[in-house]
């Protein structure tokens, strides 16, 4: 059975359903995540992308001047557009690295290096195509350079905040003492100014979602009735949660493949998480995932923070 079979169907089994939010990204995904990160709701692109254009060379310096050559590893490297700007910096000062894009999507590799090396000449660029900690490993692999691994965008909300201090320790064992980490996190702020963040004027965090279902529909011969599934995200300031469901308006049975769902009316399917933290909170992951802090970068408005973590 192929995996996203499998887990579609574990998910919609469980008492509590629940479908995996990696599986948003098929083509017509990626191009409504685009489009989500160009509306102005959703803050967090504006805000990474300030400290990339307004704090360049400090970024770097962070890296050049504790490192003579080292290798860049962009942990979900998209199409790079924030990156983009530190590695011209780095290009431009003649730093001797290699970039490493990792990504789950051959397609963002393939384009990465038709384009990348048209907007940054002399870059050495090796894309990786796979999951992060095989593609670390395998960077490793490649060559003997300290590592300086880039994982943006505040991905890392995107795993449950009981689990993430496992992730980032996963992340620590598959580096060395020395190598570092450049690590985007979105930060607590005005809940409305969050659930707005995902709950756009425009409806394309709505379609994000909604294209899951469609998504089944088309590769596991679903039959879906998508309209009769609301959006619903919620934001919980206490405990920094922003989670999305689609609530089923009615009664209702969907197929997929050979199986057969039930759903209540009002039953919801748990389908992301976004964390949001607080400049504590991330110390804290920081001191139990085997890290010391070396520096954090805010935005203006201090909603967004990139930190860059030393391994001890
Ligand atoms: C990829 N990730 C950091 C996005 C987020 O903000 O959680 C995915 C997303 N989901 C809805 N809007 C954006």
């Amino acid at each position: 059975m192929n995996q996203f079979l499998h887990d579609v169907i574990k998910g919609l089994s469980a008492p509590k359903k629940y479908l995996e939010s990696k599986y948003f990204y098929d083509a017509t995904g990626d191009e409504l995540f685009r489009q989500i990160m160009a509306c102005d709701d959703y803050y967090l692109t504006n805000c990474e992308m300030e400290i990339f254009t307004s704090q360049t060379a400090e970024l770097a310096a962070c890296f050049t001047n504790r490192l003579p050559e080292f290798d860049v590893v962009e942990l979900g490297a998209g199409d790079a557009t924030k990156s983009v700007h530190l590695l011209k910096e780095l290009v431009d000062n003649n730093v001797p690295f290699t970039y490493y894009p990792v990504d789950i999507s051959t397609d963002v590799i393939s384009l990465l290096h038709r384009e990348l090396p048209k907007q940054l000449p002399g870059l050495n660029i090796q894309g990786l195509n796979g999951e992060y900690f095989n593609m670390l490993t395998k960077a490793k692999t490649l060559s003997d350079r300290i590592k300086v691994v880039l994982f943006l965008g505040s991905n890392i909300g995107n795993i449950p905040l009981e689990d993430a201090t496992h992730f980032c320790r996963q992340l620590r064992d598959n580096l060395l003492p020395g190598d570092l980490m450049l690590i985007g996190f979105d930060l607590q702020k005005d809940p409305q100014i969050i659930l707005n963040a995902y709950n756009d004027r425009e409806g394309y965090t709505r379609r994000f979602n909604s294209n899951l279902l469609e998504r089944i529909n088309r590769e596991l011969s679903g039959n879906f009735d998508v309209s009769q599934f609301l959006h619903y995200p919620t934001y919980d300031p206490g405990t920094g949660a922003c989670k999305s469901y689609l609530v089923s308006l009615q009664d209702q049975q969907a197929e997929v493949a050979d199986h057969s769902f039930n759903f209540h009316k009002y039953e919801p399917i748990f389908m992301e998480v976004s964390q949001k933290y607080t400049v504590a909170q991330i110390e804290d992951l920081v001191v139990l995932s085997g890290f010391k802090t070396i520096h954090q970068f805010f935005d203006s408005k201090s909603w967004f923070v990139d930190a860059v973590w030393e391994c001890v």
